[in-house]
């Protein structure tokens, strides 16, 4: 079945059911996107994911797009686009990216997403914008809690539910308000297949991915508490995920992190860049919810409903996780650096 066709037939009525964010969105012409990106010129690349490259662009009514271009595409996967791109049309949350549309011309495939002015987390955090210090506490615990609603959505409200499989700093975008916009969900199944491409896909969420979900490939939400577990530490630290010991080793966040959380350490947990700027109640809340939501047993990790209990401030449910098990006594030290090749830093390096 034709894309279009296939999506016209569902959205009229979709879009007037739909509570929340109310947008419409359409399907674009090649050339109405060529004309936005300056025929997709390499001055507006925002940058280059898993998927394509993404292109910053204006339309006609002076509106700011984010143009994805798909990199590869086969006739196999054609469905499989159009019911995925009619499911995330529907979707709509504050902290969720808003779809604008679609563009499906011969062998282009591109994704129209709202232009996010403050781009995303990974570059305040590491690139382009880590020097500026723009995140402040109370930014950051918006950011968190926003975050954690946005996937409260897909797992457990959305028609189907949800699992992102994706979490990580550069999918999560920030508006003119710093306000938290989780992107790139559900897109995950149009990885196209290839050695190279699933490669680079799971390099790019080197650091995010919950052993079960790297051992044995099983996606489920538990994957995405845990790959949230791992932003909230970096968020609260601003260091990566993996942090660089020598040339081929790197320390997971948790293996850091886990030792001075249960020394209850929080000021050498702290990101040095808050300057001491910050609530030490939210720090340890935050410190404390990143490290179960990244427990190595999916079965200990909460839900994301639970999580942004806890980030809300629930004191019953935090006293519950404080006295925990995991935050006695510090795990004996081991030697868990994970060694990375050549490769999987360059890649990481083009990723920030
Ligand atoms: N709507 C948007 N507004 C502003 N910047 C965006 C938008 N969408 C994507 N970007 C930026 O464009 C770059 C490429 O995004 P893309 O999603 O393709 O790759 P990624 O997030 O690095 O990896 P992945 O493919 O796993 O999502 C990223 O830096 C991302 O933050
Ligand atoms: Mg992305």
């Amino acid at each position: 079945m034709a894309i279009s066709s296939f999506l016209c037939c569902v959205k009229g009525s979709d879009r007037k059911k739909q509570g929340k964010k109310e947008t419409t969105w359409r399907i674009f012409s090649l050339k109405e996107l060529q004309l936005a990106t300056n025929n997709f010129n390499y001055d507006n690349k925002l940058g280059e994911g898993g998927f394509g490259s993404v292109y910053w662009g204006q339309l006609w009514d002076g509106s700011q797009i984010a143009v994805k271009r798909l990199k590869s595409w086969s006739n196999k996967a054609e469905v499989e686009f159009s019911v995925e791109v009619e499911i995330l049309a529907r979707v709509r949350h504050k902290n969720l990216l808003t779809l604008r549309g679609y563009c499906a011309e011969g062998q282009e495939r591109l994704i129209v997403y709202d232009y996010m002015t403050n781009l995303s987390l990974l570059s305040h955090l590491h690139g382009q914008h880590s020097a500026e210090c723009h995140l402040d506490w109370t930014r950051r615990m918006c950011i968190a809690l926003g975050a954690a609603e946005g996937i409260v959505y897909l797992h457990h409200y959305a028609t189907p539910h949800i699992i992102h499989r994706d979490i990580k700093a550069s999918n999560v975008l920030l508006d003119s308000d710093f306000k938290a916009q989780v992107a790139d969900f559900g897109f995950a199944k149009f990885i196209p297949d290839g050695a190279t491409h699933v490669t680079t896909r799971v390099k790019g969420t080197l650091g995010y991915l919950a052993p079960e979900y790297a051992m044995l490939g099983k996606a489920s939400e538990s994957c995405d508490v845990y790959s949230f577990g791992i932003l909230l530490l970096e968020l609260a630290s601003g260091k990566k995920p993996l942090e660089k010991l020598s040339s081929t080793m790197k320390r997971p966040i948790t293996d850091w992190a886990l030792p001075l959380a249960c020394e209850r350490k929080f000021s050498e947990l702290a990101d040095a860049r808050l300057d001491g700027l910050y609530s030490k109640e939210e720090l340890k809340r935050v410190v404390f919810i990143g490290l179960i939501c990244a427990h190595n047993q999916p079965e200990k990790r909460p839900t994301m409903l639970e999580v942004v209990e806890l980030l809300k401030g629930d004191k019953e449910k935090f006293a519950a996780l404080e006295s925990d098990e995991m935050f006695k006594s510090p795990p004996a030290a081991e030697d868990s650096c994970e060694s990375v090749s050549d490769e999987e830093q360059k890649h990481e390096i083009e990723n920030v």
